[in-house]
């Protein structure tokens, strides 16, 4: 890394920000701003900060900078109290759900609160104090999600940091998270259609991710960090654990291991050494959990260990065993051959050792011709519209 970049401020970053978020407009259609990312990259219009580039700066001074440099840029400074404002001053009532850096509640933005940001409903994820995460998350969810922007990633809309708080907004995803809604009880089963979407989704995300000119390693793969549309598109959150890739000659990154047990690849949990094909291994855990139905880590199992790729990967490529493994609430609706090619890719995904793993584009092209099932169930699976505010209509 040239020591030019190494000097980089946080207001210099914020520039930065604001140039790439400049061209990426807010209602431009999935695809074009796919296209559009695309020629980005290729063009090398713009060069992405590295979460090393900042992190050493100084923290008053970057709070300084960062609320100046900010202003007219498309990542929003919120005060506490207009997040007070927005979530019902953070009440129960409009929890959404908690994870390791905090309470994530729904909110609203008007008119009145901001004017200067259009009327929407948003998620806001507050730092838990006294929990084991801590501004380095909150930091490294800014770097990455306030500079990559693409469909499959959700939407950062900005930040709050006021004395010790430290808080992030999203774009809200009225279905939740993956995990949510797969393994969610006395419900209609998820169809096989669905699932092959939100599986070519995250890895469109993942693809985006490495390919990138300054590849990024997700590192937390997970049903709990892939979120849902109101149509099922999917996206990934939660940065807060992402590294720069490998750099020059490098083959690998070592870090502490992190992560979340059953998803981390071996190799990672062995060595601490982290590539691309770590998160092609927890790509597969949720394939394989998509095929099942079933959670990569039931403490409340025995019988097939608490281990979900022990148990099922020596299945995948036996027709007659699969059949045992695909979710029995699917009720037989999938097609076999399909069925067969997202198993075999699973398998490859879930090589113990990682070269043979395929990439994440490789990934994508296999899942790319295997969305067109049309699923006939006899109890419907309700698609629900959602209205002007993103929320799920319930009438
Ligand atoms: N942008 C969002 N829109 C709607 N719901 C969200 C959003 N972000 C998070 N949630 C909800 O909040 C829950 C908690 O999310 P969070 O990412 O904090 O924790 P987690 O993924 O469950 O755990 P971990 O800390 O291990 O990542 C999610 O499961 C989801 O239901
Ligand atoms: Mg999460």
């Amino acid at each position: 890394m040239s020591s030019s970049t190494k000097k980089t401020t946080w207001k210099s970053m914020m520039l930065i920000l604001s140039c790439c978020n400049c061209k990426s407009e807010f209602n431009l259609e999935m695809e074009e701003e796919e296209e559009s990312e695309k020629k980005k990259l290729k063009q090398g219009s713009f060069q992405r900060l590295c979460l090393s580039d900042v992190s050493n700066s100084s923290s008053s001074q970057a709070i300084e900078d960062l609320s100046v440099s900010l202003a007219g840029s498309k990542l929003y400074a919120f005060t506490l109290e207009e997040l007070r404002e927005a979530t019902n001053n953070f009440s129960w009532s409009n929890m959404l759900g908690e994870g390791g850096f905090g309470p994530v509640y729904k909110g609203f933005f008007d008119d009145k609160l901001r004017h200067d940001l259009k009327p929407q409903t948003v998620a806001v994820k507050r730092l838990d104090l006294e929990g084991l995460q801590g501004h380095k998350e909150w930091l490294a969810e800014i770097i990455f999600l306030g500079q990559l922007r693409h469909p499959h990633l959700v939407k950062l809309i900005g930040y709050c940091y006021e004395d010790e708080n430290r808080l992030l907004v999203y774009e809200y995803m009225p279905r939740g998270s993956l995990e949510n809604q797969l393994f969610r009880r006395y419900s209609a089963a998820m169809p096989w259609s669905t699932r092959m979407k939100i599986a070519l989704g995250a890895a469109k995300g993942l693809a985006f991710l490495h390919g990138a000119d300054k590849p990024v390693i997700y590192r937390d793969f997970k049903a709990s960090n892939i979120l849902l549309d109101s149509d099922f598109t999917a996206k990934l959150s939660d940065f807060g654990l992402a590294k720069d890739g490998p750099e020059g000659e490098d083959t690998h990154v070592t870090t502490r291991i992190m992560g979340t047990h059953g998803y981390a690849a071996p190799e990672y949990i062995m060595t601490g050494h982290l590539t691309t094909k770590s998160d092609v291994y927890s790509y597969g855990v949720v394939l394989l959990e998509l095929i099942t139905g079933k959670r990569v880590v039931d403490k409340s199992l025995t019988n097939r260990g608490k281990s979900l790729v022990g148990w099922a990967r020596p299945m995948l490529r036996d027709s007659k065993k699969l059949k045992q493994i695909i979710d029995k609430k699917l009720e037989g609706q999938f097609p076999m051959k399909g069925a067969m090619k997202v198993a075999s890719l699973a398998y490859r995904c879930l090589c113990h050792h990682p070269n043979p793993r395929p990439t994440m584009s490789d990934v994508v092209k296999t899942l790319e011709p295997l969305q067109d099932f049309d699923d006939i169930f006899l109890r419907p699976f309700v698609y629900v519209a959602t209205n002007q505010n993103g929320n799920i209509d319930t009438r």
